[in-house]
């Protein structure tokens, strides 16, 4: 789970799909990056954690890093929080397949819909509710595809 600063979006991602991984049985490695630097070992945003909080996910213990070029090799799939977080992180990838994992989160809620999660940073509350909601939607979809996926073999 990619955005820029891994404080305000990225984090809320991350701690959705542990918790939907854990509550439907799946063992994935899941973890999130900012492509900036900007925040590297901060806990996430205080409007971001305290809104996860309140929809019951605990993101308060998770430190920023930035992503790497090492992350297309630990990972299979990058979800990606816009289009601009999008072209940063396709710009490290050295070949068609690391290409290829990275998607924008929002279409698989979305499909083809290149919608971007709007960054909360500047604004307000409501801001942190709708990222959230939006990422909640989306990893539904992500993780009941690897689940059903597991299924089939
Ligand atoms: P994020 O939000 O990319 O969702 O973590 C932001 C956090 C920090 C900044 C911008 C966006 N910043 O400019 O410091």
């Amino acid at each position: 789970m990619v955005c820029l600063g891994n404080i305000c979006r990225s984090p809320v991602a991350e701690g959705i799909m542990r918790k939907k991984a854990s509550d439907k049985g799946l063992n994935l490695f899941i973890d999130s990056a900012g492509t900036s630097n900007y925040h590297i070992g901060e806990h996430p945003d205080r409007r971001s954690a305290e809104n996860a909080k309140k929809n019951r996910v605990d993101i308060s213990k998770l430190k920023a890093r930035q992503f790497t070029t090492n992350d297309f090799s630990d990972f299979d799939l990058i979800y990606v929080m816009d289009s601009s977080n999008y072209n940063d992180v396709v710009a490290l990838a050295k070949t068609a397949e690391d290409r290829n994992k990275v998607q924008l989160i929002l279409n698989s809620l979305y499909p083809d819909s290149n919608m971007s999660v709007p960054d909360p940073y500047y604004g307000g509350e409501q801001g942190f509710e709708n990222v959230f909601t939006l990422l909640n939607n989306a990893c539904e979809i992500i993780a009941s595809t690897i689940a059903s996926e597991n299924e089939k073999g």
